[in-house]
């Protein structure tokens, strides 16, 4: 058995991981080749990290594919990132209904090209009875972009008096958010070692844990998911509480 599994509590496992994966364009690089390659070598750790996610007992996962700013990459790139999603979703289908794999996205995917949102959406809709994870990809996301989303709705809503002024709180503010759907996150992951959050899931981040690695996306395989993990379950969560209250359960 692997040891760093055994040292895993399967008690704490965080409810929901979400993931920025980066550094497919430097991993190709390294290795002489154009940044396309890159992307195209992200598939297994996409596919590896949601196996044992899945195994483990994550029950949300939710991946950073594209950003709202990614479409001011070149042409070529961002065609070829779309054409990756397109066949790549087409090909996994059939699996991720043999894992129980429930498919979701999050983000302007209206602004995806027709052939990807029609493929998109027929997976999401096969997959919709699926239990065992929910696997979200953030496709033309942008947090920031979410939140303008967010409140034009809520306004109409109120516009159109179906909503009082009065009643506006957080929980109306989350089921407005892309993410109605999904918890808060527990555990972030981001690698190629860059520190910073590239306008990821701002809101629904606001208590969770941050965990930095140098690894490259492509790269990444589930010993790293369960450093991950590992270095998440040795924290303490306090949600603004004192040490001694998480530890008399007060
Ligand atoms: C992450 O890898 C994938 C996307 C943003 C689509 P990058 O393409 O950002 O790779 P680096 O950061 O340039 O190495
Ligand atoms: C964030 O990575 C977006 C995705 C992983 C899809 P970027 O590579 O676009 O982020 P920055 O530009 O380095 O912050
Ligand atoms: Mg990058």
């Amino acid at each position: 058995m692997d040891k760093k599994l055994q040292s895993i509590n399967l008690n704490k496992i965080p409810n929901h991981i979400a993931v920025i994966m980066d550094g497919n364009g430097r991993w190709a690089k390294n290795k002489g080749m154009q940044r396309v390659f890159g992307h195209r070598n992200a598939l297994t750790a996409i596919r590896e990290t949601a196996d044992t996610a899945s195994e483990l007992g994550v029950k949300y996962l939710t991946m950073y594919a594209f950003s709202t700013e990614n479409w001011n990459r070149p042409k070529f790139e961002v065609d070829a990132l779309m054409s990756l999603l397109i066949t790549t979703l087409k090909k996994e289908l059939p699996e991720f209904q043999r894992k129980n794999v429930k498919i979701n996205s999050i983000g302007d995917t209206q602004s995806l090209p027709k052939s990807a949102q029609k493929v998109l959406n027929k997976v999401i809709e096969e997959t919709k009875n699926n239990t065992k994870i929910t696997l979200s990809f953030a496709l033309s996301y942008g947090s920031r972009e979410e939140i303008v989303n967010t409140i034009k709705n809520i306004s109409k809503k109120v516009v159109n008096k179906e909503l009082d002024i009065e009643k506006i709180d957080q929980n109306i503010i989350n089921n407005h958010l892309y993410t109605f759907n999904l918890p808060d996150v527990d555990l972030m992951i981001r690698t190629s070692g860059e520190q910073r959050i590239s306008n990821f899931l701002l809101w629904q981040m606001a208590y969770a844990e941050l965990y930095f690695t140098e690894i490259l996306w492509p790269d990444f395989r589930k010993e790293n998911l369960f450093d991950a993990i590992i270095d998440y379950q040795n924290r303490e969560r306090r949600f603004g509480k004192t040490s001694e209250q998480i530890k008399t359960n007060e």
